[in-house]
């Protein structure tokens, strides 16, 4: 008895995404007995039921191809903005899967994804995600695809750097993405080599950068490459956001919770300020030229890497396998060379940040990085 499946990308693209749903589609239809329909631009497409036919046809040749086929949208299920005004659409997604007598439902997406597909759960439907996104930040899986492709487009950015910075003397600020965690920026700046790595897990003194820079200028290092997380923080900014969240989770009302909360983002959305400022506060302090690098949505752009091509086949075909054993309420996780179906409820709402004990900073520090601290 074939089953129905629909599947949709939510939230930022990713390199790896097609890798996954040709992957997903192909074990469907040719192992599994699957009739896939495919949901365009996340939930929203879903909610309007606009759709697109994963056959063969459409997944020969996307393994390699960036972006995703479906569109993608940071829509949430209960919040859309529909006719100017935020709407709750679940009702119209129950009723989108009921119509096309759906016995599941798989959301390829990162963090928020992970938290709507829960929504859905609870409003009856069998849902089952993947873990995507170049910031690596979903717990309960080893690793989300489209994080090594961007690693790689950050190193390989960081290489082309180095050679202008060493031939002008300057110090190369790079910023990364990564959202509110530092996994891009740590993995990158130790495989480019960079001399100063801040990320949103360890706030950092402006004196201190200053300090590591002019100490390798004095050994005759006339250059310094510092790569920046987005949401890197300097001590100051850490406590003034501190004090926001406890604002925010200690609001007495509605409103204020809602102030707090905007207050908060208008914090992360202003990070190119953040990072212009500390390029310029380097050159004032160290008397050495700064230039800024924002590396912005290259890092989520191209073919993906083999690894997120190996990684999003994995999770693409052991996905269909799940659902084929009657699996659902689970996101596909990668566990070594296998996976792990891992409860919503474990993922959901939860980011996952560099601990402070993580090896790749120890390494960062034997080998004379500075992390601002
Ligand atoms: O979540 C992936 C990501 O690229 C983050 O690293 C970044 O902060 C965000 O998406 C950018 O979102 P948008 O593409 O909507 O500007």
């Amino acid at each position: 008895m074939s089953k129905y499946i629909g599947i949709l990308t939510s939230g930022g693209d990713s390199p790896g995404l097609n890798a996954a749903l040709r992957g997903f589609g192909k074990a469907g239809q040719d192992a599994f007995d699957m009739e896939v329909i495919g949901f365009r631009d996340g939930f929203r497409g879903l909610a309007q039921d606009r759709t697109l036919r994963l056959d063969g046809e459409l997944l020969s040749g996307i393994l390699t191809d960036g972006g995703t086929i479906l569109g993608t949208s940071r829509d949430k299920p209960h919040k859309m903005l529909v006719g100017g005004k935020l709407q709750d659409r679940t009702e119209a997604i129950v009723d989108t899967y009921q119509r096309h007598h759906l016995d599941a439902l798989v959301c390829l997406g990162g963090g928020g994804t992970q938290k709507n597909a829960v929504r859905l759960q609870k409003a009856g439907l069998n849902v089952v995600t993947l873990p995507k996104t170049i910031d690596n930040d979903v717990v309960e899986t080893d690793v989300t695809f489209g994080f090594d492709t961007a690693l790689g487009i950050i190193t390989e950015a960081l290489d082309r750097l180095h050679s202008t910075a060493t031939s002008h003397h300057r110090i190369i600020v790079v910023e990364v993405m990564g959202h509110r965690a530092g996994w891009l920026a740590l993995g990158a700046g130790i495989a480019g080599g960079a001399d100063v790595i801040l990320i949103p897990e360890i706030p950092y003194s402006l004196d201190r950068v200053a300090g590591a820079i002019k100490e390798r200028n004095r050994q005759g290092k006339r250059f310094s490459i510092v790569v920046v997380a987005e949401g890197a923080m300097t001590c100051e900014q850490a406590a003034t956001v501190q004090a926001l969240l406890n604002r925010k989770e200690g609001a007495k009302s509605k409103e204020d919770k809602r102030k707090a909360s905007l207050e908060l983002s208008a914090f992360h959305d202003n990070h190119v300020d953040h990072t212009l400022h500390l390029t310029k506060h380097l050159e004032e302090t160290t008397g050495i030229e700064s230039r800024l690098t924002i590396l912005g949505h290259l890092q989520r752009g191209g073919t993906p890497s083999a690894a997120d091509r190996l990684l999003a086949t994995r999770l693409g075909t052991a996905c269909a396998e799940l659902l084929h054993q009657g699996v659902s309420g689970v996101m596909v996780a990668a566990r070594g060379d296998g996976v792990e179906p891992v409860p919503l409820e474990k993922v959901a709402g939860k980011k996952k940040l560099v601990p402070a004990d993580h090896p790749w900073l120890k390494s960062a520090r034997l080998v004379g990085t500075c992390l601002g601290d």
